[in-house]
């Protein structure tokens, strides 16, 4: 990675590398990447940088990191006010999610059918948590949920344990009408989180 990148973030990699090489296991990987992620996403340094980020309305991600020896890739995503996200999974993929400014609603949902037809899924919000600065999410392979925004432009750091736009489609949810469709993750914005 260049030196002139943000250095919490390059401490953030670093670390990411380190659990991938003496970890084999994704849900542990992914759990030891979510402490990670918490300490990046508290860091002061990051946090007033991703207030110059742009936004990623139009369904995009910024591409901050391609991990091109073990796989996982980092994201963010910049929210406008008022912006709220579909429900939807993350296929196969573990995600850990980490806002580092503003504030997010971050919604889990249950299933409450039979899981017998592709198309159909009839869903309930199960729980909603408060996303400040510095609090991290870690979603499980197939689990239903939604990123919402909230008032303010709100701005999170991503930890996918592999790429999936690409190679993978995910569902997206509509409680209103039970339907289930499969759709591509967001478009791929390359972005360097270069300090100064
Ligand atoms: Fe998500």
């Amino acid at each position: 990675m260049r030196n002139d990148i943000l250095p919490a973030f390059q401490t953030f990699i670093a670390e990411l590398r380190g659990i991938w090489s003496r970890e084999g296991d994704t849900r542990k990987r992914m759990e030891a990447g979510r402490d990670a992620l918490e300490k990046l996403v508290r860091d002061p340094g990051l946090q007033a940088h991703s207030r110059t980020w742009p936004s990623t309305e139009g369904h995009k991600n910024l591409l901050l990191h391609t991990d091109e020896e073990h796989g996982f890739i980092v994201n963010a995503v910049v929210r406008e006010p008022g912006r709220f996200g579909s429900v939807h999974d993350h296929a196969d993929a573990w995600t850990a999610y980490g806002v580092c400014d503003g504030m997010e609603y971050l919604e889990r949902f249950e299933r409450l059918d039979d899981a017998a037809r592709e198309d159909y899924a009839e869903i309930k919000r199960a729980s909603t948590t408060i996303g400040r600065a510095g609090v991290c999410d870690l979603v499980a392979p197939w689990a239903i949920h939604a990123e919402q925004g909230s008032g303010v432009r709100s701005a999170a750091v991503i930890l996918r344990s592999q790429k999936l736009v690409g190679r993978v489609l995910q569902h997206r949810y509509d409680g209103r009408t039970n339907k289930v469709s499969m759709g591509s993750g967001p478009t791929q914005i390359p972005y360097e989180l270069t300090a100064g």
